[in-house]
């Protein structure tokens, strides 16, 4: 038997996820979306892909959260995104009633499952998320290093024209614009890039990392980006579901790691079977980790609006 992973949301990160993961063959997906007929057509769509693609994945749409249960892993992506000029955060009173509801729907027919949250903004949805559902820390995580961590390593891929295969960042703190990216710990094939790229061309990558959702935003006009945050999403179901012990940069509630408590932020994780296997801690500069513990602040200022 496969492993069932529901995705809740058919919008274009919901659907994006779905197909990618169906397009991977190894686990039954389940899209769920509250339109009468969107997931279910969406998932035919999908499904008709199999002969193509080569997957003998099922996938079904349904609009009954009966239909997802016994889920390994559940992705929520419901909720509205942000359009120009508003920032994540402004989406938090509006998001926190449709993510409050969907995780207890989900616990309820998936008490087993392994939360992952898109939904924004990010660190303060998977808060919810944790509070909502009672589970342990571990379960419940939020997608968004992979994809800061993805684009700031296509920024210096491309400024010094290398392969992506070859670089490596890290990204801590909350997804907004107080994330932390870190130039002291980005590699291009193992050499630090702070011996490959002047200080002020690093600082012009580090802030577009910053801005690169809302680059996105103002783009698009109508909507967030869907297709790199739905290719971090399967990253991270491909390292809970095969147990690959990744480490990768993913939104957790601290408990004193990083000299923080009773946040939820991005720090480097050890994911596999179960959700978070280890808080991974990395001896941070003493700027590093003012600018961390600032952007925990801020996260929790979000946070502290839904009186959690
Ligand atoms: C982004 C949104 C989806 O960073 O949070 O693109």
């Amino acid at each position: 038997m496969r492993p069932r992973v529901t995705v809740i949301g058919a919008g274009n990160v919901g659907a994006s996820c779905a197909q990618r993961l169906f397009d991977k063959g190894y686990a039954d997906i389940v899209l769920l979306d509250i339109v009468e007929g969107l997931p279910q057509g969406k998932a035919l769509d999908i499904l008709q892909c199999g002969p193509v693609v080569g997957s003998d994945s099922s996938i079904v749409g349904t609009n009954r959260y009966e239909d997802t249960a016994a889920s390994d892993v559940v992705v929520i992506t419901s909720g509205l995104a942000r359009k120009p000029g508003m920032s994540r955060d402004d989406l938090v009173l509006q998001n926190m009633a449709i993510v409050k509801g969907v995780t207890e729907q989900v616990v309820k027919h998936s008490p087993g499952c392994i939360l992952v949250l898109v939904t924004n903004p990010l660190d303060a949805m998977t808060h919810l998320a944790l509070k909502a559902s009672g589970f342990e820390r571990s379960r419940v995580i939020g997608q968004s290093g992979i994809l800061d961590t993805a684009r700031l390593c296509s920024f210096i891929a491309a400024e010094l024209r290398v392969s992506v295969k070859d670089v490596t960042a890290l990204v801590l703190g909350g997804h907004g614009d107080t994330m932390v990216p870190l130039p002291r710990l980005c590699f291009v094939g193992g050499v630090p890039l702070t011996e490959l790229m002047p200080a002020q061309a690093i600082d012009r990558i580090m802030m577009r990392t910053i801005k690169g959702g809302g680059e996105i935003v103002d783009l698009l006009k109508t909507g967030s980006a869907f297709y790199a945050p739905s290719a971090a999403v399967v990253q991270m179901v491909d390292a809970i579901l095969l147990n690959e012990r990744r480490v990768l940069s993913c939104a957790v509630y601290l408990n004193g790691e990083y000299g923080i408590k009773d946040a939820v932020v991005g720090v480097p994780v050890k994911l596999g079977r179960g959700g978070v296997q280890e808080v991974v801690q990395v001896k941070l500069a003493p700027a590093e980790e003012a600018a961390l513990k600032k952007s925990a602040a801020a996260v929790r200022e979000i946070t502290s609006i839904m009186k959690l």
